[in-house]
């Protein structure tokens, strides 16, 4: 498994599996086929509702618990400094820890204007020694740079919708000037229209892989942090089974030029559901 290190020192798996709109009976046996085939990050939220069955996973390996790392994500409802510590414990407490691995603020909501005081809990808690790392999801540049300037520890990542429609040359520029790891979430834009494209097409008849791989596989070469999910035991395993092969500079120019700046989800500015 390849991993990245992050700006705290810290090693993380760069291809991750991810559990949104996993129902809590199936997480379970998602996350264990997932660590079967060798996954050891695993990317959850409170509000995916599905925290005790990755719990109920993770009790049931026999892969100890250093070798894996598992995020979790404070919902918005519960953004504010107080509301963020017992956020951070309920999810403990279901996940089965004693600590995180890396713990994520889910959307700036920057109408309730909030994220500042969230941010200073997950520095207390990451001080605490709670947590090992701590980050942001749909960030933008300009809600990253007010966490520079008025928080103390910067975010280890961001994670943001990121695929070949919605590359986010910028904000991965902007991210990497400041030292933060851009994090793929919909890194297969949740199996849309991007896997039937026929520059993936063509690359994945190229490298005898699937569209998917090829995915993937630009994801982890331009140096981003890549989670995606399923639920289906024969792709779980076909998405880690990206390690043996490689895309050409040209490939890659390929994919680059495929980005249509187009969203699956809200935009981060625009999304304060609690
Ligand atoms: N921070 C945030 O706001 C945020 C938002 C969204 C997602 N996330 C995280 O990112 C993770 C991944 O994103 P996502 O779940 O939205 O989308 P995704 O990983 O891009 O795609 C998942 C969808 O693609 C299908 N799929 C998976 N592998 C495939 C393959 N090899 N070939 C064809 N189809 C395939 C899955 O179907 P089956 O499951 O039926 O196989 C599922 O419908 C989430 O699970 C979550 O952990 C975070």
């Amino acid at each position: 498994m390849k991993t990245v290190t992050l700006n705290n020192g810290i090693t993380m798996p760069q291809l991750g599996f991810g559990v949104w709109q996993v129902d809590e009976s199936e997480a379970g046996p998602a996350v264990e086929k997932a660590l079967e085939v060798g996954y050891r990050s695993i990317d959850t939220a409170a509000i995916y509702k599905n925290e005790r069955g990755v719990g109920q996973a993770l009790k049931n390996t026999h892969i100890p618990r250093e070798e894996l790392f598992i995020t979790t994500k404070v919902w918005n409802g519960d953004q504010g400094f107080d509301e963020t510590l017992r956020a951070f414990d309920a999810s403990l407490e279901k996940l089965g820890l004693d600590y995180l691995d890396l713990y994520l603020i889910h959307w700036p909501t920057p109408e309730y204007d909030t994220y500042i005081e969230t941010y200073k809990a997950l520095e207390k808690l990451y001080h605490d020694g709670r947590v090992r790392a701590i980050g942001v999801c749909n960030f933008d540049s300009v809600h990253v740079e007010r966490i520079l300037e008025e928080c103390e520890v910067t975010p280890a990542l961001n994670q943001v919708e990121c695929h070949p429609y919605l590359a986010q040359h910028e904000l991965k520029e902007f991210c990497k000037t400041s030292d933060i790891y851009v994090e793929a979430w919909s890194p297969l834009m949740q199996g849309g229209d991007v896997l039937e494209h026929h520059v993936i097409q063509s690359l994945a008849r190229k490298h005898s892989k699937t569209p998917a791989q090829v995915i993937l596989r630009w994801h982890l070469q331009r140096d981003t942090i890549a989670i995606p999910k399923s639920v289906t035991p024969a792709r779980i395993e076909e998405n880690f089974n990206v390690f043996d092969f490689e895309l050409t500079t040209q490939d890659m120019q390929k994919i680059d030029s495929i980005d249509r700046n187009e969203r699956q989800g809200p935009h981060p500015s625009e999304m304060n559901a609690r």
